[in-house]
């Protein structure tokens, strides 16, 4: 950079970012970071990036940028660099408290909704067990504008996040803090539902070598992993728990470990539960599951 000079052209950070982050990230990934950047620090679309490659940013912007190319050189994953994550059509602020909203998310809710509006239920009631940011609790509450939506998590953390993105989102939902592997079967504060429904953690530690560092490090691991030798243990309780609390008719949605479906299903038949399925999502992996209580 031209010390002389109190503003940064946009391009000449554009190519910095390229240059230093090549040997970590793809050349398209740095493209989307830094438009993403631009639309959140300075308010710049990528078109119009495109149209005006003169653009200048101030020199505190252009600390911003700095910070946060230091931040992706450390791995920290975008969303937490700008605060935000979108699903399904919303915004939502993320942070180390909670997991970044994944688009295999979006596919659940999306199975939930086409089955709600099919069956038409008014008020539907509905609880998110391990709701983190609130993503699936405050879409369906946006959806379905007359449903009685509840929220649960261990962490306090998330769910003052949770309960900012419901304000955000406009949107009403009531929220608990408990540990649902704790949770009695008569509990008080608990009702009956007609939708359960979850992402728990569900990666087992064998799975780690998997995983990439920008989740590995940054996302909470009481929002991922599970031990080893009992990786349904969230499956098995929550499924409990569903049978005890769900309508006669209602209707027990998760999110799954694809490499864990059959014996997943097995389980929550095994409850009691009739009509359990499994979905595949666009890749072509078992990643959900739904079970009927006649
Ligand atoms: C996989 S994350 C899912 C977050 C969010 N529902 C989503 O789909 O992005 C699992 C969530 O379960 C919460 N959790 C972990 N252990 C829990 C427990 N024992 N009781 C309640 N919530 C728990 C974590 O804090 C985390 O927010």
């Amino acid at each position: 950079m031209d010390a002389k000079r109190p503003f940064m052209r946009l391009k000449e950070l554009h190519i910095h970012f390229q240059k230093t982050l090549a040997a970590l990230y793809d050349r398209e990934e740095v493209n989307n970071f830094f438009f993403m950047l631009c639309q959140a620090f300075v308010n710049v679309t990528r078109v119009q990036l495109a149209l005006r490659p003169d653009l200048e940013v101030t020199e505190q912007d252009e600390q911003r940028f700095r910070e946060a190319l230091s931040s992706l050189e450390r791995e920290t994953p975008i969303q937490y660099i700008i605060g935000e994550a979108h699903f399904y059509d919303l915004l939502f602020e993320v942070n180390e408290h909670t997991l970044i909203p994944r688009p295999e998310t979006e596919e659940l809710v999306d199975w939930i909704k086409s089955d709600l509006q099919d069956i038409g239920l008014q008020k539907p009631k509905i609880v998110d067990i391990g709701t983190g940011t609130g993503c699936i609790a405050i879409s369906l509450a946006h959806l379905f504008s007359d449903a009685l939506v509840t929220a649960i998590d261990i962490s306090a953390g998330a769910l003052e996040t949770a309960y900012r993105n419901a304000e955000k989102n406009k949107v009403k939902v009531s929220f608990i803090q408990k540990d649902i592997l704790a949770v009695a079967p008569n509990d008080a504060d608990l009702g009956k539902y007609d939708v359960v429904v979850s992402n728990p953690p569900y990666v087992r530690e064998l799975e780690k070598q998997e995983i990439k560092n920008n989740v590995l490090l940054y996302e909470p691991d009481t929002a991922l992993f599970v031990s080893d030798d009992n990786p349904l243990i969230f499956y098995n309780k929550i499924s409990d728990f569903a049978f005890e609390h769900l309508q006669p008719g209602g209707i027990l949605y998760f999110e799954i470990n694809q490499y864990l479906a059959e014996e997943t299903k097995l389980l929550v038949a095994s409850k009691g539960f009739k009509e359990v399925s499994l979905r595949k999502d666009i890749y072509g992996n078992y990643r959900m599951l739904k079970a009927i209580k006649k």
